[in-house]
This record gives C-alpha cells, structure tokens and sequence, in this order.
C-alpha cells in the first residue's frame, strides 16, 4: 500500500502533528479531506514551531504538493492569514506546492456569527465548539444553500446566491438578538479576498489522479477525532464532519480503495476540549499532571485540556467504526512519572455492564469506567526509538493496549521531537 491516511481515534489532539509531519516527508502530496480552521496542528522541525489550522502538514516541505480537498470547510480570510503567517516564517506557498479544491465549500462571517450566538443561546449546554462557524457552513452545504469556492470566480452572480443564504441565516441571526449581515458588505469583502485565494484553486480530485496513477504516495491527513465525528462520536457534542477513514475518499475525490493503510493516531492517556462525556476524565491530582506534563492546551482555542486515562472500549469502537489498521501511541513520555497507570476495559450504568460505548447522550452522560491497573515505568522515554529500548512496564502497557484495541501499535512517540519515533511497522509499506 502506497498511500496512507490518519485520523485521530480519540477526542482530537492526539498529537497527529508530529506524526503527520513526519509521514508527510515520506509522501509525495498531502491532503486535507475534512473539517476545516478548528483544527490546529503543531509541527516541530529543526526547533522552529509551525502552527497550522487549514493547510496540510506538507506546506512546510519544499517539494511536496498540499491540497485541500473538498470535505473541507474554508474560510478565506483564515487560509490567507495562515498563508501570511507561514511565508513570514520562511515557507514558500505559491500555486506550484498548495491547490485548493473549487468545490470546497465556504465559511463567510455569518457562520461564526451563527456558530457563537447558537453556542450563547445554549446557556450551560454549550457544545464549546471552537466558535469558528464550522457546523452552520456544513449545514449551509447540505441545505444547498451554501457558497463554494469555484463561486468567487463569478464575482457578477455572488449577490443573487447570498441573498438567497441571507434569507435564511438573518432570521435565525436576529431571533437570537444578533445583528443582521448586509449582502453589499459581504459581497466587497469577498471581492477582495478572491484574488488572493484564485491563483490556488483548482479541479483536486483531477489532480490526485493524475498523481494516483504515476504511482505517486498520497498522505490524507484527518483532523479532529473519532470521538468527535458526526455519526460515529458522541453525538451532539461533536464537530460536523465525518472523520472516519472513508471520509478521506469523499473529502478529496478518490476511490475508496485508494486510501491505503489507516494509521489512528492515538494518545497513551485520554484528553477532550469542549464540553460532553468523557467516562475517563480525571479531576484529581493524576490529571493535573497529565495536562501540565503534556501541555494539554488547545492549539487553536488556547483552551485547557480535560485528561482522563486511556480507554480501550472508545479507541476500540474507533478502530472498529474507522478502518483503523494500526494506531501512532503518542506522548508515552507524558506518563513516565506515574506510579500506576489505568486503563478503562468496560463501562457500568444504571445496573449494566457495557463493552461499547453506547449511543446515547443520557447513558454516555452516567458510564462509570471499569479499569485494570497496571505498574508505571518511571522512567525518562525521551530520546527510546526503539522498541527493545523501551522499559518493561512500558512495553507491557503497550502491549495491552493492543490486545484491548485489537490491532498493534505500529509507530510509537517518546517525545515531541520528529527522531523520537518507534517504528515498528512500516505504514508505508
Ligand atoms: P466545532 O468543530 O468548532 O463545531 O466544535 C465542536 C466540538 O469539536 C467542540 O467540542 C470542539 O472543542 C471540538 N473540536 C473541534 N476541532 C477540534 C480539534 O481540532 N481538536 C479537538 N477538538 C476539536
């Protein structure tokens, strides 16, 4: 298998940059197939720090092609802003090594808008979306009332599609008690934008295959996590995309059979950003140092981290429910002072013992975890890239977790810098 995708298999911030990054130097082009600037991605190369919210992790590498694919939501004045950002730290981005996908759709200021009054109209049932208007751009999309990238190059015909949108989102904007957006003022702000964003758009699925078929390797790379998928997640407090593997092939237009080994990127402990159930959440001691240890703040909102420790029932049900093949166990190294370490082997409520995570909010909202408590290695893993290397009491966490998820742990991460890596098997192979 020449291509490979990644998705996170837990609540999103798995560490997927790192990974990402370091898949991506390996791979001819990387895609972009869902979500879209909720997300943020943190790559480390050669001490420099990039943060990245839209682009893919290829951007960063001269010679490789990044495109973002259609499933993704885009808001033009953030890819400009990201673009800015990253040519002042020194990345070339230019036609050449970034396409955007023309049926992309797009995020106008009325989404955000939507998103946070909504988010205010919730009171204390707030989902603590990212605020950045994602789930009312998905929702424009599947209205068919929605904007899509190929039309801002139809400058003449934007005002009749927007206010036919306006129709719909002023309503909902003022019964909140928000103000109302003007068409005339949309319209110029796109009209300024557009030129920034064109040289860059394009047909990407033509692209993918025309690399698909000169045998080129192709990187989809997830954002967000299992746990926050539409569907599969635990539904409402959950983004609105699908972030399942199969979603890679919608997102960027290829063949199901094209997305290659599914690599569930997967932290060695639990975290959630925003609000909804988390069976394993630790509110003690143990989680505060989880969270100071891992950096445990969220890269696009700065919002802190809940920890909790692993759970194998949810990151199995990914593996299941995603086409997971092989999971990358990050930021090991964050538990290495731990006396003991837990993991959640199965749910109790009301009377009831679960081995899945069940659908519904009410129940997710009482599951009590079952764990199984193994020793700690207390012992620095930074700097172990290799297996052998890693202490007894590591290995066999690892090994359990595998036996629990039901597929190995293919890459391992010890630390955030790139060369601290365990492979173990080759996704690439
Ligand atoms: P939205 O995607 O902004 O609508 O937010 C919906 C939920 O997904 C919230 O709980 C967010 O905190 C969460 N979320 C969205 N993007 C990310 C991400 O990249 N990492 C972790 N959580 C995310």
């Amino acid at each position: 298998m020449s291509n490979i995708t990644i998705v996170g298999s837990q609540w999103g911030d798995e560490g997927k940059g790192k990974i990402a990054d370091w898949l991506a130097s390996r791979a001819d082009i990387v895609v972009r197939f869902q979500g879209g600037h909720n997300a943020g991605h943190t790559l480390v190369i050669d001490g420099k720090v990039y943060k990245l919210h839209l682009l893919p992790s290829g951007i960063v590498r001269p010679g490789k092609l990044s495109i973002i694919g259609n499933g993704v939501v885009i808001d033009p004045w953030a890819l400009t802003t990201e673009i800015s950002e990253l040519r002042h730290q020194g990345v070339n981005i230019t036609p050449a090594n970034l396409l955007v996908s023309e049926n992309a759709p797009l995020i106008l200021p009325l989404h955000g808008a939507l998103d946070r009054a909504r988010e205010e109209a919730r009171g204390n049932q707030k989902i603590g979306t990212t605020g950045r208007g994602i789930g009312p751009a998905y929702e424009d999309k599947v209205g068919r009332r929605g904007l899509r990238v190929c039309d801002l190059a139809h400058l003449d015909t934007l005002r009749a599609k927007l206010d036919a949108m306006l129709a719909h989102h002023n309503a909902l904007l003022q019964s909140m008690g928000a103000s109302a957006f003007q068409a005339e003022d949309l319209v110029a702000a796109l009209k300024d934008i557009t030129p920034q964003i064109l040289p860059f758009v394009g047909s990407s699925w033509q692209m993918l295959e025309k690399m698909q078929s000169s045998g080129k390797k192709i990187l989809f790379e997830g954002a967000q996590g299992m746990m926050l998928d539409v569907d599969h997640g635990t539904y409402p407090f959950v983004t609105s995309s699908n972030i399942v593997a199969a979603q890679a092939a919608i997102g960027a237009g290829i063949g199901a059979d094209k997305i290659g080994y599914v690599l569930g990127i997967t932290k060695a402990y639990t975290t959630r950003v925003g609000s909804g159930p988390f069976p394993t959440e630790l509110t003690d001691e143990v989680g505060e140092t989880l969270g100071k240890i891992g950096h445990e703040f969220g890269t696009t909102t700065g919002r802190k981290r809940r920890c909790g420790w692993f759970d194998a029932v949810q990151v199995r049900q990914a593996v299941k429910t995603g086409g997971i093949h092989g999971i990358a166990l990050t930021k090991l190294d964050v538990m290495d002072t731990l006396e003991e370490v837990k993991i959640c082997i199965g749910y109790e409520c009301r009377g009831k013992k679960y081995d899945y995570l069940p659908a519904s909010q009410d129940l997710q909202a009482e599951l009590k975890p079952i764990y199984e408590a193994l020793s700690g290695w207390q012992q620095p893993l930074k700097g172990v890239r290799k297996f052998n290397e890693l202490p007894d009491n590591a290995k066999k966490y690892i090994h359990r977790i595998e036996a629990l998820i039901g597929v190995p742990a293919a890459v391992i991460s010890t630390s955030p810098e790139r060369e601290d890596t365990v492979l173990v098997q080759d996704p690439f192979q």
